[in-house]
């Protein structure tokens, strides 16, 4: 039991280590003193695995990477319709977007090409902007990845002269609702969000 706790534990360890040396950011490296086995700060910017986890811009080469992390999550399956999230779909919003989508990937050393275990598409009309299906592999959550991702993508959206963003997330989504609440996104209570499909194939939701 004690053993199994510690392994786990460790696992986390490396995973958020990772994370947090690969962003510097300075609230994740905070975070890092909370666990018993805190490396010094020079070992954990020099650990192997950081070099594994990289935050870059997406392309339409990414999509078959993406599509698997998306299905292999309810809630981002239950966010995905099969016209808007098709390959077409999304490589027309990336070419409308080309500067505001990222992926974090992880390499596995093999030389095999970099698995992706975390997204965010973002775009915005010239005016506001709108983030779509952010998801993080179940593996590597609590690590700062998302956190890492909105960073980027408020980074991107900012430089292209944006004032201000907004996400659509479902009620019952506790966790997506907490980490938005911490990253500074505020709850709307003043609106009714309304929309209507343009296209029977795209379902109007209830
Ligand atoms: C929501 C999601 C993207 C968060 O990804 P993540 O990489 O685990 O998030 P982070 O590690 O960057 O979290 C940053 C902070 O957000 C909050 N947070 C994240 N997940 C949380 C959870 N399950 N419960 C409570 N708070 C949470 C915490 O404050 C966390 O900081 P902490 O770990 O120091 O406490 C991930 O849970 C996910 O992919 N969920 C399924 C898909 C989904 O719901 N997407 C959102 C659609 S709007």
């Amino acid at each position: 039991m004690i053993l199994e706790f510690c392994a786990r534990a460790a696992r986390a360890y490396e995973r958020r280590t990772a994370i947090v040396c690969s962003s510097g950011l300075t609230a994740s490296a905070g975070r890092c003193i909370k666990f018993p086995l805190a490396k010094s700060r020079e070992t954990r910017y020099n650990s192997p695995m950081d070099k594994k986890i990289e935050i870059r811009l997406a392309t339409i080469a990414d999509y078959d990477g993406i599509l698997k992390l998306w299905n292999s999550e309810e809630q981002s399956r239950r966010a995905m319709n099969p016209v808007d999230d098709s390959r077409e779909g999304i490589e027309r919003y990336m070419k409308c977007n080309p500067n505001t989508c990222f992926v974090a990937t992880l390499k596995d050393g093999t030389g095999d090409a970099a698995q992706i275990i975390g997204v965010i598409l973002t775009g915005h009309d010239g005016r506001r902007a709108i983030i779509h299906h952010m998801c993080v592999h179940p593996d590597f959550r609590r690590g700062g990845i998302a956190a890492q991702l909105v960073a980027k993508a408020e980074e991107a959206l900012r430089a292209e002269g944006i004032n201000k963003i907004f996400g659509l997330v479902f009620k019952d989504n506790e966790a997506a609702n907490a980490f938005w609440e911490r990253q500074g996104y505020t709850l709307r209570t003043n609106l009714n969000y309304r929309n209507k499909s343009l296209n029977p194939a795209v379902p109007q939701g209830e």
